[in-house]
Protein backbone atom coordinates (compact mmCIF):
# COMPACT_ATOMS: atom_id res chain seq x y z
CA UNK A 1 0.00 0.00 0.00
CA UNK A 2 2.81 2.38 1.29
CA UNK A 3 4.29 1.61 -2.12
CA UNK A 4 1.54 2.26 -4.17
CA UNK A 5 0.89 6.23 -2.28
CA UNK A 6 4.20 7.10 -2.80
CA UNK A 7 3.98 6.23 -6.61
CA UNK A 8 0.92 7.83 -6.33
CA UNK A 9 2.51 11.34 -5.32
CA UNK A 10 5.30 10.98 -7.70
CA UNK A 11 2.68 10.89 -10.55
CA UNK A 12 0.87 13.76 -8.46
CA UNK A 13 3.52 15.73 -8.65
CA UNK A 14 4.68 15.26 -12.28
CA UNK A 15 1.12 15.54 -13.30
CA UNK A 16 1.62 19.44 -11.42
CA UNK A 17 4.48 19.83 -12.62
CA UNK A 18 3.24 19.10 -16.45
CA UNK A 19 -0.01 21.22 -16.06
CA UNK A 20 2.15 24.27 -14.64
CA UNK A 21 4.35 23.90 -18.46
CA UNK A 22 1.15 23.35 -20.73
CA UNK A 23 -0.79 26.44 -22.02
CA UNK A 24 -4.95 25.92 -20.99
CA UNK A 25 -6.63 23.38 -23.27
CA UNK A 26 -9.17 25.16 -25.58
CA UNK A 27 -10.73 21.72 -25.97
CA UNK A 28 -14.33 21.03 -24.04
CA UNK A 29 -16.15 18.53 -23.00
CA UNK A 30 -19.44 17.41 -25.06
CA UNK A 31 -22.96 17.66 -23.28
CA UNK A 32 -25.09 15.29 -23.74
CA UNK A 33 -28.39 14.44 -21.96
CA UNK A 34 -29.87 10.68 -20.90
CA UNK A 35 -33.01 8.94 -21.73
CA UNK A 36 -35.17 5.90 -20.82
CA UNK A 37 -37.35 4.43 -23.47
CA UNK A 38 -38.82 2.19 -20.76
CA UNK A 39 -39.80 5.38 -18.68
CA UNK A 40 -41.34 7.18 -21.76
CA UNK A 41 -43.40 4.83 -24.27
CA UNK A 42 -45.60 7.19 -24.89
CA UNK A 43 -43.06 8.83 -26.75
CA UNK A 44 -42.21 8.21 -30.44
CA UNK A 45 -38.57 7.58 -31.16
CA UNK A 46 -38.46 10.27 -33.64
CA UNK A 47 -39.90 12.79 -31.43
CA UNK A 48 -36.63 12.21 -29.11
CA UNK A 49 -34.40 12.99 -32.23
CA UNK A 50 -36.54 16.00 -32.63
CA UNK A 51 -36.33 17.21 -29.38
CA UNK A 52 -32.58 17.04 -29.16
CA UNK A 53 -31.66 18.35 -32.41
CA UNK A 54 -33.51 21.53 -30.82
CA UNK A 55 -31.80 21.26 -27.66
CA UNK A 56 -28.80 21.53 -29.74
CA UNK A 57 -27.23 18.54 -28.01
CA UNK A 58 -25.17 16.31 -29.90
CA UNK A 59 -24.47 13.21 -27.49
CA UNK A 60 -27.20 10.81 -26.34
CA UNK A 61 -26.83 8.20 -23.53
CA UNK A 62 -29.70 5.64 -23.65
CA UNK A 63 -30.14 4.23 -19.99
CA UNK A 64 -31.85 0.97 -21.82
CA UNK A 65 -31.19 0.13 -25.59
CA UNK A 66 -34.09 -0.13 -27.59
CA UNK A 67 -33.50 -0.79 -31.46
CA UNK A 68 -36.38 1.22 -32.07
CA UNK A 69 -34.58 4.47 -30.32
CA UNK A 70 -31.66 3.52 -32.17
CA UNK A 71 -33.01 3.09 -35.56
CA UNK A 72 -34.31 6.85 -35.17
CA UNK A 73 -30.87 8.32 -34.35
CA UNK A 74 -29.64 6.83 -38.15
CA UNK A 75 -27.70 9.65 -40.14
CA UNK A 76 -28.78 12.28 -37.26
CA UNK A 77 -24.58 12.75 -36.37
CA UNK A 78 -26.04 12.29 -32.61
CA UNK A 79 -23.67 10.76 -30.98
CA UNK A 80 -25.01 7.05 -28.51
CA UNK A 81 -23.85 5.54 -25.69
CA UNK A 82 -25.53 2.48 -25.43
CA UNK A 83 -26.01 0.35 -21.72
CA UNK A 84 -25.89 -3.16 -21.65
CA UNK A 85 -28.33 -4.21 -18.70
CA UNK A 86 -26.94 -5.77 -15.61
CA UNK A 87 -29.06 -8.66 -15.76
CA UNK A 88 -27.34 -9.65 -19.30
CA UNK A 89 -23.98 -9.60 -17.67
CA UNK A 90 -23.61 -13.40 -16.44
CA UNK A 91 -24.78 -14.55 -19.79
CA UNK A 92 -22.49 -12.33 -21.94
CA UNK A 93 -19.59 -13.31 -19.51
CA UNK A 94 -20.16 -16.46 -19.87
CA UNK A 95 -20.20 -16.81 -23.51
CA UNK A 96 -18.81 -14.21 -26.11
CA UNK A 97 -21.82 -16.19 -28.20
CA UNK A 98 -24.29 -14.31 -26.08
CA UNK A 99 -22.28 -10.92 -26.74
CA UNK A 100 -22.58 -11.30 -30.35
CA UNK A 101 -26.33 -11.76 -30.02
CA UNK A 102 -26.79 -8.88 -28.50
CA UNK A 103 -24.78 -6.63 -30.69
CA UNK A 104 -26.71 -8.66 -33.94
CA UNK A 105 -29.91 -6.83 -31.83
CA UNK A 106 -28.77 -3.53 -31.11
CA UNK A 107 -25.59 -2.47 -33.00
CA UNK A 108 -25.20 -4.23 -36.42
CA UNK A 109 -28.17 -3.22 -38.18
CA UNK A 110 -27.51 0.09 -37.17
CA UNK A 111 -24.13 0.76 -37.01
CA UNK A 112 -22.40 2.70 -38.52
CA UNK A 113 -25.13 5.30 -39.82
CA UNK A 114 -26.59 5.65 -36.05
CA UNK A 115 -23.28 6.75 -34.16
CA UNK A 116 -22.56 4.32 -31.64
CA UNK A 117 -19.55 5.84 -29.99
CA UNK A 118 -19.75 3.64 -26.50
CA UNK A 119 -21.67 0.68 -24.72
CA UNK A 120 -21.49 0.25 -21.16
CA UNK A 121 -21.61 -2.99 -19.79
CA UNK A 122 -24.00 -2.44 -17.04
CA UNK A 123 -24.99 0.40 -14.86
CA UNK A 124 -23.84 0.31 -10.94
CA UNK A 125 -23.88 -3.26 -10.94
CA UNK A 126 -21.61 -3.06 -7.25
CA UNK A 127 -23.92 -1.36 -6.12
CA UNK A 128 -27.26 -2.98 -7.53
CA UNK A 129 -26.07 -6.49 -8.29
CA UNK A 130 -22.89 -7.01 -6.43
CA UNK A 131 -23.54 -10.97 -6.90
CA UNK A 132 -22.37 -10.10 -10.67
CA UNK A 133 -18.90 -8.06 -9.72
CA UNK A 134 -16.63 -10.79 -10.85
CA UNK A 135 -18.32 -11.40 -13.82
CA UNK A 136 -18.25 -8.04 -15.26
CA UNK A 137 -14.55 -7.56 -16.35
CA UNK A 138 -14.98 -10.88 -18.56
CA UNK A 139 -18.74 -9.56 -19.92
CA UNK A 140 -16.84 -6.23 -20.79
CA UNK A 141 -13.75 -8.42 -22.48
CA UNK A 142 -16.78 -10.59 -24.45
CA UNK A 143 -18.29 -7.53 -25.69
CA UNK A 144 -14.92 -5.93 -26.98
CA UNK A 145 -13.96 -9.24 -28.89
CA UNK A 146 -17.47 -9.55 -30.32
CA UNK A 147 -16.98 -6.24 -31.59
CA UNK A 148 -13.26 -7.21 -32.61
CA UNK A 149 -14.76 -10.26 -34.67
CA UNK A 150 -17.44 -7.81 -36.64
CA UNK A 151 -14.64 -5.79 -37.54
CA UNK A 152 -15.77 -2.77 -35.50
CA UNK A 153 -12.80 -0.90 -33.91
CA UNK A 154 -14.57 2.35 -32.93
CA UNK A 155 -17.08 2.24 -30.28
CA UNK A 156 -15.41 1.21 -26.48
CA UNK A 157 -16.89 -0.68 -24.23
CA UNK A 158 -16.72 0.31 -20.29
CA UNK A 159 -18.87 0.02 -17.69
CA UNK A 160 -20.83 2.54 -15.28
CA UNK A 161 -19.91 3.35 -11.27
CA UNK A 162 -21.46 5.39 -8.79
CA UNK A 163 -19.32 7.94 -7.20
CA UNK A 164 -21.11 7.40 -3.88
CA UNK A 165 -21.46 3.75 -4.06
CA UNK A 166 -17.22 3.55 -4.94
CA UNK A 167 -15.43 6.30 -3.58
CA UNK A 168 -14.60 6.73 0.11
CA UNK A 169 -13.19 9.73 1.64
CA UNK A 170 -13.49 12.13 -1.18
CA UNK A 171 -12.54 15.27 1.32
CA UNK A 172 -9.41 16.08 0.55
CA UNK A 173 -9.99 15.04 -3.02
CA UNK A 174 -6.30 13.62 -2.71
CA UNK A 175 -6.73 11.35 -0.33
CA UNK A 176 -10.02 9.34 -2.18
CA UNK A 177 -9.41 6.02 -3.24
CA UNK A 178 -12.16 3.38 -4.68
CA UNK A 179 -13.82 0.97 -1.65
CA UNK A 180 -11.15 -1.71 -0.64
CA UNK A 181 -14.63 -4.31 -1.78
CA UNK A 182 -14.42 -3.06 -4.99
CA UNK A 183 -10.69 -1.71 -5.68
CA UNK A 184 -8.45 -4.47 -6.21
CA UNK A 185 -11.05 -7.23 -7.78
CA UNK A 186 -12.96 -4.98 -9.70
CA UNK A 187 -12.01 -2.00 -10.08
CA UNK A 188 -8.09 -2.61 -10.95
CA UNK A 189 -8.85 -4.85 -13.83
CA UNK A 190 -11.21 -3.12 -15.10
CA UNK A 191 -8.95 -0.09 -15.37
CA UNK A 192 -6.26 -1.97 -17.05
CA UNK A 193 -8.52 -3.18 -19.77
CA UNK A 194 -9.69 0.40 -20.28
CA UNK A 195 -5.78 1.41 -20.93
CA UNK A 196 -5.27 -1.38 -23.19
CA UNK A 197 -8.07 -0.23 -25.16
CA UNK A 198 -8.06 3.52 -25.10
CA UNK A 199 -11.39 3.30 -23.39
CA UNK A 200 -13.08 5.66 -20.57
CA UNK A 201 -13.76 5.61 -17.39
CA UNK A 202 -17.54 5.90 -16.53
CA UNK A 203 -18.82 7.53 -13.66
CA UNK A 204 -22.01 9.21 -12.58
CA UNK A 205 -21.33 11.93 -10.65
CA UNK A 206 -24.40 13.64 -8.23
CA UNK A 207 -22.93 16.57 -6.32
CA UNK A 208 -26.75 16.76 -5.15
CA UNK A 209 -26.26 13.66 -3.62
CA UNK A 210 -22.87 14.30 -1.94
CA UNK A 211 -24.48 17.44 -0.81
CA UNK A 212 -27.93 15.70 1.03
CA UNK A 213 -25.44 12.87 2.55
CA UNK A 214 -22.93 15.14 4.45
CA UNK A 215 -23.93 18.42 6.50
CA UNK A 216 -21.03 20.10 6.17
CA UNK A 217 -21.25 20.75 2.49
CA UNK A 218 -22.96 24.39 2.08
CA UNK A 219 -25.17 24.57 -0.96
CA UNK A 220 -23.44 27.04 -2.96
CA UNK A 221 -20.03 25.04 -3.50
CA UNK A 222 -22.41 22.40 -5.07
CA UNK A 223 -24.20 24.93 -6.87
CA UNK A 224 -20.69 26.71 -8.47
CA UNK A 225 -21.09 29.63 -6.20
CA UNK A 226 -18.07 30.35 -4.70
CA UNK A 227 -18.40 29.48 -1.02
CA UNK A 228 -16.10 29.10 2.08
CA UNK A 229 -16.01 25.13 3.16
CA UNK A 230 -13.70 23.07 5.56
CA UNK A 231 -12.42 20.95 2.75
CA UNK A 232 -12.02 23.89 -0.03
CA UNK A 233 -8.23 23.89 0.08
CA UNK A 234 -6.55 20.27 -0.50
CA UNK A 235 -3.58 21.23 1.25
CA UNK A 236 -1.76 17.91 -0.30
CA UNK A 237 -1.83 19.20 -3.49
CA UNK A 238 -2.09 23.45 -2.64
CA UNK A 239 -5.47 23.54 -4.98
CA UNK A 240 -8.15 25.31 -3.75
CA UNK A 241 -11.94 24.07 -5.36
CA UNK A 242 -14.55 26.18 -6.52
CA UNK A 243 -17.61 23.73 -7.20
CA UNK A 244 -18.05 20.43 -5.74
CA UNK A 245 -18.40 19.17 -8.99
CA UNK A 246 -14.39 19.68 -9.85
CA UNK A 247 -13.82 17.94 -6.19
CA UNK A 248 -15.64 14.58 -7.48
CA UNK A 249 -13.60 14.78 -10.55
CA UNK A 250 -10.50 15.41 -8.75
CA UNK A 251 -11.18 12.84 -6.32
CA UNK A 252 -12.01 9.93 -9.03
CA UNK A 253 -8.57 10.75 -10.75
CA UNK A 254 -7.08 10.41 -6.91
CA UNK A 255 -8.36 7.16 -6.73
CA UNK A 256 -7.27 5.97 -10.09
CA UNK A 257 -4.04 7.12 -9.41
CA UNK A 258 -4.05 4.98 -6.14
CA UNK A 259 -4.59 2.14 -8.18
CA UNK A 260 -1.72 3.38 -10.95
CA UNK A 261 -4.12 4.29 -13.84
CA UNK A 262 -4.74 8.35 -13.09
CA UNK A 263 -4.72 9.30 -16.83
CA UNK A 264 -7.16 7.49 -18.42
CA UNK A 265 -10.42 9.55 -19.70
CA UNK A 266 -13.64 10.05 -17.81
CA UNK A 267 -16.93 10.16 -18.96
CA UNK A 268 -19.55 11.88 -16.63
CA UNK A 269 -21.93 9.42 -16.77
CA UNK A 270 -24.64 11.23 -15.31
CA UNK A 271 -24.79 14.33 -13.51
CA UNK A 272 -27.80 16.44 -12.95
CA UNK A 273 -30.33 17.97 -9.86
CA UNK A 274 -33.57 17.75 -9.50
CA UNK A 275 -36.14 20.19 -9.74
CA UNK A 276 -38.74 18.82 -7.15
CA UNK A 277 -38.66 15.89 -5.05
CA UNK A 278 -41.82 14.55 -2.62
CA UNK A 279 -40.16 14.44 -0.54
CA UNK A 280 -40.57 17.12 2.53
CA UNK A 281 -36.73 17.09 3.13
CA UNK A 282 -35.68 17.55 0.26
CA UNK A 283 -36.38 21.96 -0.35
CA UNK A 284 -33.36 22.07 -1.73
CA UNK A 285 -35.09 20.01 -4.94
CA UNK A 286 -36.39 23.15 -6.63
CA UNK A 287 -36.07 24.16 -10.21
CA UNK A 288 -34.37 27.37 -9.28
CA UNK A 289 -31.37 25.47 -7.69
CA UNK A 290 -31.66 23.22 -11.27
CA UNK A 291 -31.76 25.92 -13.17
CA UNK A 292 -28.09 27.26 -11.51
CA UNK A 293 -26.86 23.90 -11.18
CA UNK A 294 -27.32 23.32 -14.89
CA UNK A 295 -26.02 26.47 -16.16
CA UNK A 296 -22.91 26.75 -14.58
CA UNK A 297 -22.11 23.11 -14.92
CA UNK A 298 -23.10 23.89 -18.68
CA UNK A 299 -21.15 27.47 -18.52
CA UNK A 300 -18.26 25.70 -16.68
CA UNK A 301 -17.84 23.01 -19.38
CA UNK A 302 -17.84 25.22 -22.17
CA UNK A 303 -15.03 27.35 -20.27
CA UNK A 304 -12.37 23.98 -21.21
CA UNK A 305 -10.95 25.17 -17.75
CA UNK A 306 -10.74 21.48 -16.84
CA UNK A 307 -9.96 20.41 -13.19
CA UNK A 308 -7.57 21.64 -11.36
CA UNK A 309 -5.64 17.73 -11.42
CA UNK A 310 -6.73 17.16 -15.28
CA UNK A 311 -6.57 20.01 -17.56
CA UNK A 312 -8.61 18.85 -20.14
CA UNK A 313 -11.19 18.23 -17.81
CA UNK A 314 -13.75 15.35 -18.54
CA UNK A 315 -14.08 14.25 -21.87
CA UNK A 316 -18.15 13.89 -22.19
CA UNK A 317 -20.65 14.87 -19.36
CA UNK A 318 -23.95 13.74 -19.81
CA UNK A 319 -27.10 15.49 -17.78
CA UNK A 320 -29.54 13.35 -16.35
CA UNK A 321 -32.08 13.62 -18.04
CA UNK A 322 -34.35 14.54 -21.06
CA UNK A 323 -37.69 14.18 -19.78
CA UNK A 324 -39.16 14.12 -16.28
CA UNK A 325 -40.72 10.96 -16.00
CA UNK A 326 -44.35 10.24 -14.56
CA UNK A 327 -44.09 7.24 -12.27
CA UNK A 328 -46.71 4.59 -12.79
CA UNK A 329 -47.17 3.02 -9.98
CA UNK A 330 -48.51 4.01 -6.54
CA UNK A 331 -45.12 3.71 -4.77
CA UNK A 332 -43.68 4.91 -1.10
CA UNK A 333 -40.48 5.99 -2.10
CA UNK A 334 -39.45 9.59 -2.66
CA UNK A 335 -39.98 10.66 -6.30
CA UNK A 336 -37.57 13.12 -7.84
CA UNK A 337 -37.92 15.55 -11.06
CA UNK A 338 -34.73 15.39 -13.31
CA UNK A 339 -35.99 16.18 -16.75
CA UNK A 340 -34.71 19.34 -18.65
CA UNK A 341 -38.07 18.97 -20.66
CA UNK A 342 -41.42 18.36 -19.17
CA UNK A 343 -43.11 15.58 -20.88
CA UNK A 344 -44.92 17.84 -22.89
CA UNK A 345 -41.72 18.25 -24.31
CA UNK A 346 -41.65 21.99 -23.29
CA UNK A 347 -38.23 23.30 -22.04
CA UNK A 348 -37.98 23.86 -18.16
CA UNK A 349 -34.88 26.02 -18.34
CA UNK A 350 -33.10 28.28 -20.59
CA UNK A 351 -30.21 27.10 -20.50
CA UNK A 352 -27.79 27.39 -24.59
CA UNK A 353 -25.89 23.99 -24.58
CA UNK A 354 -25.14 24.62 -28.69
CA UNK A 355 -21.39 25.25 -28.80
CA UNK A 356 -20.55 22.94 -26.04
CA UNK A 357 -19.57 20.28 -28.65
CA UNK A 358 -17.89 20.10 -32.46
CA UNK A 359 -21.69 20.53 -33.80
CA UNK A 360 -21.17 20.33 -37.13
CA UNK A 361 -22.72 22.76 -39.78
CA UNK A 362 -25.09 20.05 -41.52
CA UNK A 363 -26.39 18.81 -38.64
CA UNK A 364 -28.64 21.51 -38.41
CA UNK A 365 -29.43 20.64 -41.84
CA UNK A 366 -32.22 18.36 -39.98
CA UNK A 367 -33.32 15.94 -42.66
CA UNK A 368 -35.81 15.01 -44.69
CA UNK A 369 -39.15 16.60 -44.80
CA UNK A 370 -40.72 15.05 -41.67
CA UNK A 371 -37.76 16.26 -39.40
CA UNK A 372 -38.14 19.85 -40.69
CA UNK A 373 -41.73 19.67 -39.75
CA UNK A 374 -41.31 18.59 -36.40
CA UNK A 375 -38.61 20.57 -35.75
CA UNK A 376 -41.18 23.30 -36.66
CA UNK A 377 -44.09 21.71 -34.28
CA UNK A 378 -42.03 21.18 -31.68
CA UNK A 379 -39.42 23.99 -31.49
CA UNK A 380 -41.44 26.79 -32.17
CA UNK A 381 -44.75 25.67 -30.45
CA UNK A 382 -43.34 26.72 -27.01
C1 LIG B 1 -20.87 -20.66 -26.52
O1 LIG B 1 -22.08 -20.76 -27.22
C2 LIG B 1 -21.94 -21.40 -28.50
C3 LIG B 1 -23.28 -21.30 -29.22
O2 LIG B 1 -24.36 -21.36 -28.35
C4 LIG B 1 -21.52 -22.87 -28.26
O3 LIG B 1 -21.33 -23.49 -29.53
C5 LIG B 1 -20.19 -22.85 -27.51
O4 LIG B 1 -19.81 -24.17 -27.22
C6 LIG B 1 -20.30 -22.06 -26.22
N1 LIG B 1 -18.99 -21.93 -25.62
C7 LIG B 1 -18.77 -22.18 -24.35
C8 LIG B 1 -17.36 -22.00 -23.87
O5 LIG B 1 -19.66 -22.53 -23.58
C1 LIG C 1 -4.63 3.27 -28.32
O1 LIG C 1 -4.10 4.54 -28.72
C2 LIG C 1 -2.74 4.48 -29.08
C3 LIG C 1 -2.28 5.90 -29.34
O2 LIG C 1 -3.28 6.67 -29.89
C4 LIG C 1 -2.60 3.59 -30.30
O3 LIG C 1 -1.24 3.49 -30.67
C5 LIG C 1 -3.12 2.19 -29.96
O4 LIG C 1 -3.07 1.36 -31.09
C6 LIG C 1 -4.53 2.27 -29.45
N1 LIG C 1 -4.95 0.94 -28.98
C7 LIG C 1 -6.13 0.42 -29.28
C8 LIG C 1 -6.40 -0.94 -28.73
O5 LIG C 1 -6.98 1.01 -29.95
C1 LIG D 1 -46.08 21.82 -20.55
O1 LIG D 1 -46.07 21.41 -19.18
C2 LIG D 1 -45.64 22.43 -18.28
C3 LIG D 1 -45.57 21.82 -16.89
O2 LIG D 1 -46.63 21.01 -16.63
C4 LIG D 1 -46.57 23.63 -18.35
O3 LIG D 1 -46.12 24.63 -17.48
C5 LIG D 1 -46.58 24.14 -19.78
O4 LIG D 1 -47.50 25.20 -19.89
C6 LIG D 1 -46.96 23.04 -20.75
N1 LIG D 1 -46.80 23.56 -22.11
C7 LIG D 1 -47.66 23.30 -23.08
C8 LIG D 1 -47.36 23.90 -24.43
O5 LIG D 1 -48.61 22.56 -22.92
C1 LIG E 1 -29.25 25.98 -31.63
O1 LIG E 1 -28.23 26.38 -32.55
C2 LIG E 1 -28.70 27.26 -33.54
C3 LIG E 1 -27.57 27.50 -34.51
O2 LIG E 1 -26.35 27.68 -33.84
C4 LIG E 1 -29.16 28.55 -32.86
O3 LIG E 1 -29.68 29.44 -33.85
C5 LIG E 1 -30.27 28.23 -31.86
O4 LIG E 1 -30.63 29.39 -31.17
C6 LIG E 1 -29.79 27.20 -30.88
N1 LIG E 1 -30.88 26.80 -30.03
C7 LIG E 1 -30.80 26.83 -28.71
C8 LIG E 1 -31.99 26.33 -27.97
O5 LIG E 1 -29.81 27.21 -28.11
C1 LIG F 1 -25.61 29.67 -27.79
O1 LIG F 1 -24.20 29.58 -27.65
C2 LIG F 1 -23.52 29.55 -28.89
C3 LIG F 1 -22.06 29.28 -28.64
O2 LIG F 1 -21.67 29.40 -27.33
C4 LIG F 1 -23.74 30.87 -29.62
O3 LIG F 1 -23.08 30.84 -30.88
C5 LIG F 1 -25.25 31.03 -29.85
O4 LIG F 1 -25.49 32.30 -30.42
C6 LIG F 1 -26.00 30.94 -28.53
N1 LIG F 1 -27.43 30.92 -28.83
C7 LIG F 1 -28.30 31.66 -28.17
C8 LIG F 1 -29.73 31.49 -28.57
O5 LIG F 1 -27.96 32.42 -27.29
C1 LIG G 1 -20.71 15.28 -36.74
O1 LIG G 1 -20.26 15.59 -35.44
C2 LIG G 1 -18.87 15.64 -35.32
C3 LIG G 1 -18.52 15.88 -33.86
O2 LIG G 1 -19.57 15.62 -33.01
C4 LIG G 1 -18.31 16.72 -36.21
O3 LIG G 1 -16.90 16.74 -36.11
C5 LIG G 1 -18.71 16.47 -37.64
O4 LIG G 1 -18.30 17.53 -38.46
C6 LIG G 1 -20.20 16.30 -37.74
N1 LIG G 1 -20.54 15.89 -39.08
C7 LIG G 1 -21.57 16.36 -39.73
C8 LIG G 1 -21.80 15.80 -41.09
O5 LIG G 1 -22.29 17.21 -39.23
Amino acid sequence: MSLRFSNFFMSLIFSLYFISLLPRSTSFSTIGVTYSAAANTHLPPEHIATAINCLNITSLRLQDSDPNVIRAFTYTNISLFLTIPNSLVPTIASNRTNALRWLYVNVVPFYPRAKITIISVGNDILEVSPEFAELLVPAIRNVYLALGDLGIRKISVSTTFSFINVITTPFPPSAAKFQDSSGDNVILPLLQFLRETNSSFLMNVYPYNLFRLNSEIPIGIALFKEHPFNFRDDLTTGVRYHNLFDMMIDAVISAMAVEGHEDIPIIVSETGWPSSSTSPYEVDANIAYAEMYLKALVGHLKSGLGTPLRMEGVAETYIYELFDTESKQETKQTIRKWGILYPNMTRKYNINFSGSARIGRSRVMVKLAIGIFLVFVLCFSQ
